[in-house]
């Protein structure tokens, strides 16, 4: 285990930001990443061992998926057309990613054999990546049909039955193709190093409304929805979401899809993302994808919020009803620069969509909201960081350029791409001054848009378009440190926030017995002061502290999400009973894994996993099949 921060060892858990990872990491069958000494970019490092595709020798270039919506079956089912194009002149197969995938059969469209079947081959599943499927290609062959259906049980697909809803007439399909999902949903070149266009034609049951990330479904005389997404994009932004889904316009091109009972509440709540927008734009140049719009998905949609291009999709935990909660919306809005515009070629590259993004949204909040909710919140971000840094299972990976031996996408995406990643970002505006980087960043928005690149791509352009001018600012040794090293360098800012130090005072004076907790002066506090207070709070409070903050401030049970989680972390470190009940209707109605898993691991690091499990069992069929998998992994009983 690292030993970075003195004092702060502890023997907790690596904290992904989704989650807690306990088991060994890394399958060990690469070689380690070797940092290069100088920062000079190491190559070769486009290899994305996540990926069965031969995509340096063929590439897709557009994906048309003709499908119906079956829920009957719950599967999608029929034809996925690629059209792909020869990097090697020599290729000879098009190998595909397939995870419980049925391929039917695959039919040359266009070449010499034009309309007959190929013998394709589809190779024994591994647990993770799935099973590959091999094309030979023949003479001129450019374009192929793939006849196919997904499986019930695809990981990248919810289907909720009507009493799952909250309308309860409707069924409600919804999916989730990011980090390794998307073949689960079609056959294709599963990896962010791909970028393709892609088309779509759904057909579904009477009263369903059928989204995509992409233009919004034009219906044709068949009752076909039509949806087109002309800009290229990985295929982790493929997107679909079917359901009794309703609409409510904020501006011109940007709006809120949801079910009808919190359509209204949606918009409300997301009514300044306008403005985010505009402070985006402003600061690194227009928003180019056409629409905004948010879908707010039911409940068991396992994230904050998800990038899907033109259609973020979105936790209805996030209606708090006072926009404490939409930093949310200005990261899933900002990687539209930062992640859709320029993509991370691989998932050890993660940083470069997650810890931009983090930064770009925190800029956003602070043209919003001002500089001290932006402190605010960096400050949070930090605790959790350390917390991340110190339960690493491997220092690697607190490096922001990751291991070549990953042993799953998922271990991307803690806090360290998050967090160090905006800090690194923080320290290079801080040496270069704002009025240098903006630009610097805008620049590379223009420079690398629609592009997949890698840390060295990142570090080449600092090289060339930032150092080069100002030779003396940043070192190799500092670079060198936040990139390809383990923990946090000491350049990393240590955010000041008057308010919370104002926190931490009232705080002493109540643990120490001075006042009680209704004498605290919460009046003014934020949704951020809240999260401080609970999370800095002592490992012993007494069960009589526990009673009398909940007596002041009625925590268990409060409707904001954030605070409600930060509370029950608090009661069950403490044992504090009493909020067990409320924990309970929480787990069982709240999916989004940043709560869950971390709830779930804390019951059973402190003696509740009987409590846990039992909770687990009924709530477990509500959940989205990738909460399943990991709630699995931590309440395994041996
Ligand atoms: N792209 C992520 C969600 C994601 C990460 C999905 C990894 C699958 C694999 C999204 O942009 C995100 O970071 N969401 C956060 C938002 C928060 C950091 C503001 C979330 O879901 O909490
Ligand atoms: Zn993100």
């Amino acid at each position: 285990m690292l030993n970075l921060k003195p004092g702060h060892m502890a023997a907790l858990p690596f904290v992904l930001l989704f989650g807690a990872c306990t088991g060994p990491a890394g399958s060990g069958d690469t070689e380690a990443v070797d940092p290069p000494a100088q920062i000079e970019p190491a190559r070769p490092t486009r290899g994305d061992k996540f990926t069965y595709a031969n995509y340096d020798q063929v590439r897709i270039s557009h994906i048309d998926l003709n499908l119906d919506v079956n829920f009957d079956e719950k599967v999608l089912d029929g034809i996925a057309t690629i059209d792909f194009t020869r990097i090697d002149p020599q290729a000879s197969e098009l190998v595909l990613d397939t995870k419980d995938l049925t391929i039917r059969s695959v039919m040359a469209v266009d070449g010499d054999l034009a309309g007959t079947g190929i013998d394709f081959s589809l190779a024994a599943a591994d647990e993770m990546l799935g099973a590959k499927l091999t094309i030979p290609l023949g003479e001129n062959l450019t374009r192929i049909a793939i006849d196919y259906r997904t499986s019930p049980q695809a990981e990248g697909l919810q289907w909720l039955s009507p009493e799952q809803t909250a309308g309860k007439l409707y069924p409600y399909l919804f999916s989730q193709a990011q980090a390794i999902n998307a073949r689960t949903i079609a056959p294709l070149q599963d990896t962010p190093a791909v970028r393709m266009p892609y088309s779509a034609t759904l057909r579904v049951p009477d009263g369903l409304l059928p989204l995509m990330s992409a233009s919004q479904g034009e219906i044709d005389a068949n009752g076909e929805y039509r949806f087109e997404m002309p800009q290229a994009i990985p295929s982790y932004l493929i997107a679909i979401a079917v359901g009794d889904i309703k609409f409510k316009a904020i501006n011109d091109h940007i709006g809120v899809y949801a079910e009808d009972y919190i359509l209204d509440a949606s918009a409300e709540e997301f009514s300044e993302t306008p403005l985010m927008e505009e402070a985006n734009a402003a600061l690194y140049g227009p928003y180019r994808w056409g629409r905004y719009d948010l879908i707010v998905l039911p409940p068991s949609f396992p994230f904050g919020g998800m990038e899907n291009p033109r259609l973020s999709f979105m936790t209805p935990t996030l209606i708090a009803g006072d926009k404490s909660l939409t930093n949310v919306v200005a990261h899933e809005l900002a990687h539209s620069w930062s992640g859709n515009l320029v993509t991370n070629a691989t998932w050890r590259d993660a940083w470069l969509n997650e810890g931009f993004t983090s930064y770009v949204e925190n800029r956003v909040m602070e043209d919003l909201y001002g500089r001290d909710r932006a402190v605010m919140k960096q400050a949070l971000s930090l605790e959790d960081l350390w917390r991340s840094i110190e339960g690493a299972a491997r220092p690697e990976l607190t490096q922001l350029k990751l291991p070549a031996d990953l042993a799953h996408p998922d271990e991307a995406f803690s806090n360290v791409a998050y967090v160090k990643g905006q800090f690194f970002l923080m320290f290079l505006e801080d040496r270069f001054g704002r009025e240098v980087f903006d630009p610097f960043l805008k620049s590379y928005f223009d420079h690398f848009a629609f592009q997949s690149i890698t840390t060295e791509d990142f570090l080449d352009y600092l090289n060339t378009e930032l150092r080069a001018e100002n030779p003396d600012l940043v070192s190799d040794d500092e670079l060198h440190a936040w990139v390809y090293e383990p923990g946090l360098p000491d350049t990393a800012a240590a955010p000041q926030s008057d308010a919370f130090d104002k926190v931490a005072v009232q705080q002493a004076r109540w643990v120490a017995g001075e006042i009680t907790a209704s004498e605290v002066q919460t009046a003014d506090w934020s949704t951020h002061e809240w999260l401080h207070f609970l999370n800095s709070l002592p490992d012993d409070l007494s069960g009589a502290q526990f009673a009398d903050l909940d007596d002041a401030f009625s925590l268990t049970g409060t409707q904001n999400a954030e605070t409600a989680f930060a509370w029950y972390m608090q009661t069950i470190a403490g044992g504090y009973e009493p909020s067990f009940a409320a924990l309970d209707g929480f787990l069982m109605r709240v999916g989004r894994g940043k709560f869950i898993y971390r709830l779930y691991q804390a019951l059973e690091d402190n003696g509740r996993g009987d409590w846990a499990r039992e909770v687990y069992a009924r709530a477990r069929p509500g959940y989205h099949p990738i909460a399943q998998r990991r709630i699995d992994a931590i309440l395994i009983e041996d």
